[in-house]
């Protein structure tokens, strides 16, 4: 028996410097897709799943993603007085279960092993999530919830993953492939953003991790990796003799929102899956297309 995955990490200390000027002083998970900031469809998603706490590993100037899970008494009564009853449900529905939310500061960009490890104190002792609010991911079931339940099942650490393109394996922490049967493949290794030609495979971790907590004993150690930075993917990658680890290639289609052009992707995506907006976009994305 596996335990219960309940808590989430979700690091969001970058400067987001791809999306200047936006980033300047608004954080870039904060940044709208349609109608929501991005990091609220990570904690919609992780909700989904059955995940009860958020550690947001955070930087100076980024405490406006906390706060928007947070209650606002002085807008909800606004809401209220006015009878704007439908408004009132979507700020409620935003904010998340006093003692849910837990902020740690990553005082230094160090790497994605080094944002992970900041909340260890916090998760203690127990399997839990890492959420890259990045990668969106439109599926039928939450990405996540596919992962704990695959989890549930295997145990050790399972992490989302998709075939990419071989030139790209140097964006990603890719997989060295000891089995497969399709949809589940267990790795004998991992290597971050490998060369093309280095890649063992062209199977890449996406934004979706359920880890065992023995990554902390290993990323304690801060060996950094490339890029010059403390990598999560090195850190699991020296747990795989005693952890297992799966890739999982989940239902459902990812969007990078950590480049521009993958930003007005999921927008679209996501615009055209709106149960109130996609019928009506479509005609106009169409008409965009066919004018010359
Ligand atoms: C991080 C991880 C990488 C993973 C990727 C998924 O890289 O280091 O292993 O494949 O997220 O989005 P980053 O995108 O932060 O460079």
């Amino acid at each position: 028996m596996t335990q219960r995955v309940r808590k989430a990490v979700l690091p969001v200390a970058g400067l987001g410097t791809r999306f200047l000027p936006a980033t300047k002083v608004i954080p870039k998970e904060m940044i709208p897709v349609i109608d929501k900031p991005v990091v609220q469809y990570a904690i919609e998603e992780a909700r989904a799943a059955g995940i009860e706490e958020f550690i947001f590993v955070t930087a100076d100037g980024k405490e406006s993603i906390a706060t928007h899970f947070y209650p606002h008494p002085v807008l909800e009564r606004a809401l209220e007085e006015k009878g704007k009853l439908a408004e009132l449900k979507i700020v409620r529905d935003s904010t998340l279960p006093p003692g849910a939310v837990h902020i740690v500061k990553q005082h230094d960009p160090l790497g994605l092993g080094h944002a992970v490890w900041c909340a260890w104190q916090l998760i203690g002792n127990e399997p839990f999530a890492v959420i890259l609010p990045d990668d969106m991911v439109l599926s039928q079931t939450p990405c996540l919830k596919q992962l704990i339940d695959a989890h549930s099942k295997v145990g050790g650490h399972v992490v989302a993953v998709e075939d990419v393109p071989r030139d790209q394996t140097n964006r990603y922490g890719i997989l060295d492939i000891l089995s497969d049967d399709g949809k589940l493949a267990k790795a004998k290794g991992l290597v971050e953003k490998p060369a093309p030609d280095k890649a063992p495979s062209t199977l890449a971790i996406i934004g979706r991790y359920i880890l065992d907590p023995a990554v902390f004993t290993e990323l304690d150690k801060h060996t950094k990796g490339a890029g010059n930075e403390i990598q999560l993917t090195d850190a699991l990658n020296r747990t795989i003799a005693s952890v297992p680890f799966h890739g999982l290639r989940f239902e459902g289609r990812r969007y990078d929102c950590g480049t521009r052009v993958g930003f007005v992707e999921a927008n679209l995506a996501f615009g055209l899956a709106h149960p109130e907006m996609g019928d009506r976009l479509r005609p106009l994305v169409q008409k965009l297309l066919d004018t010359k």
